[in-house]
């Protein structure tokens, strides 16, 4: 029988493009999703991609009764979930600043409850959504896994660094436990099938939704924040990664914790980078995105955005080696991907 994996934050960006890979891969998908960031149309896409049966539940990873029942309800139709993949997050730097005690519960007693069902239940195996933001502004880049916490530089950051202490915690405490966690860079792009991509609520924050919804004519121009850095053209370095390479990462860090190489080792836990390697600065993105629509790209230079990191991209050597992981997927492929979601999205008419 197929393993079953319960993707929590399965309504959302990352989450959705990992269900279709992780079904393509074998594994019996279980979604669950309160909705605060997305919506059914996501579960419906991933539901038509997979062409299978894809239970969802809409519960709150707070609320340790909902966590309990999907666990019970998939136990008593003979599927044991194996593991889980720990999407379900809040992620707005800007909204994590004005409302911190929000992000706090919700990202980090979110995952405690999780924790204590996933305890309940003898599961095992703990994928989670970490972020490149845990290392704030790195001294040195390409940064790795050996890289220090340095001070948060928004409240959702200080989430992710709390939440990755969590799991070890729960891990000292509970010796049969493995987790992976993934610390993600840039992801952008979409699904081929532009059938499901990244649907931000209102005005998008991050720089390839904006930068979409300028060019559909739904925003006025992209402001860059910022083009008076220290790095070759002014504006801030990122490493940008196509989100379905991303989906494939939790695929191999899956099939890495079920082959227990984990255990093998004495913690029971490892964090891997997760981006290709290389920086693109906002100017290079806006170039590359024209070259390969043949579209222009309207744009302003605007004042830096405070908290923003200078530059950081990844040295994701270690999930090549271990996990046997890299992209494959180029930046110019990413962004088309990213405008032919935006094209069939409804507020792009
Ligand atoms: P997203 O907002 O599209 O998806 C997160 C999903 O979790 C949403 O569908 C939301 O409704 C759901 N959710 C939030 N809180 C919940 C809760 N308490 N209970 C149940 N569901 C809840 O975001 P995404 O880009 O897919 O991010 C997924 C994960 O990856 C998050 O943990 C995020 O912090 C992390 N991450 C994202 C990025 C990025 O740039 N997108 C970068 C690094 C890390
Ligand atoms: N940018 C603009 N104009 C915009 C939006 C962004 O110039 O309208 C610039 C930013 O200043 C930054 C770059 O584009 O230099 C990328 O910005 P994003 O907001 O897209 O991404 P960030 O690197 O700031 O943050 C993202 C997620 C965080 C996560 C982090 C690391 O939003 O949640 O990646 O994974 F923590």
């Amino acid at each position: 029988m197929k393993s079953s994996i319960l993707v929590t934050g399965g309504a959302g960006y990352i989450g959705s493009h990992t269900a279709v890979s992780l079904a393509k891969a074998g594994f019996r998908v279980v979604l669950l999703d309160n909705f605060s960031n997305s919506d059914f149309q996501a579960v419906q896409g991933v539901r038509s991609l997979i062409n299978a049966e894809v239970p969802f539940y809409e519960v709150d990873c707070r609320d340790t009764d909902g966590l309990f029942d999907v666990f019970r309800i998939e136990k008593e139709k003979g599927h044991v979930i194996k593991g889980v993949i720990h999407f379900a997050a809040l992620k707005s730097v800007g909204e994590s600043v004005e409302n911190p005690e929000l992000y706090k519960d919700n990202n980090i007693l979110g995952t405690e409850r999780l924790l204590e069902v996933m305890r309940a239940f003898d599961v095992e195996n703990l994928v989670f959504s970490s972020s490149c933001t845990v290392y704030g502004e790195p001294e040195v880049v390409p940064v790795d896994e050996n890289a220090p916490f340095l001070e948060a530089e928004s409240p959702y950051g200080f989430t992710k660094q709390a939440c990755e202490r969590l799991i070890v915690n729960h891990l000292t405490r509970n010796p049969k436990f493995n987790a992976v966690i993934l610390r993600y860079f840039n992801p952008i792009g979409a699904h081929p099938s532009a059938v499901i991509g990244e649907s931000p609520r209102g005005v998008p924050n991050n720089l390839i939704p904006y930068l979409c919804q300028s060019v559909a004519g739904i925003r006025g121009a992209l402001h860059v924040f910022g083009t008076d850095y220290p790095t070759p053209d002014g504006s801030c370095i990122r490493d940008y990664l196509h989100v379905m390479d991303l989906a494939e990462a939790h695929v191999a860090a899956l099939e890495f914790l079920f082959k227990d190489k984990l255990r093998d080792k004495d913690t029971g836990w490892r964090a891997y980078n997760l981006g290709t390697g290389k920086g693109a600065s906002v100017l290079e993105v806006i170039q590359a995105f024209e070259k390969v629509t043949g579209l222009e790209v309207p744009y302003s230079i605007a004042e830096r955005r405070e908290g923003d990191v200078v530059a950081i991209w990844a040295n994701a050597s270690r999930a090549k080696d271990e996990l046997g992981w890299q992209t494959k997927r180029s930046l110019e492929e990413a962004l088309n991907d990213s405008w032919r979601w935006q094209k069939k999205r409804p507020d792009s008419q």
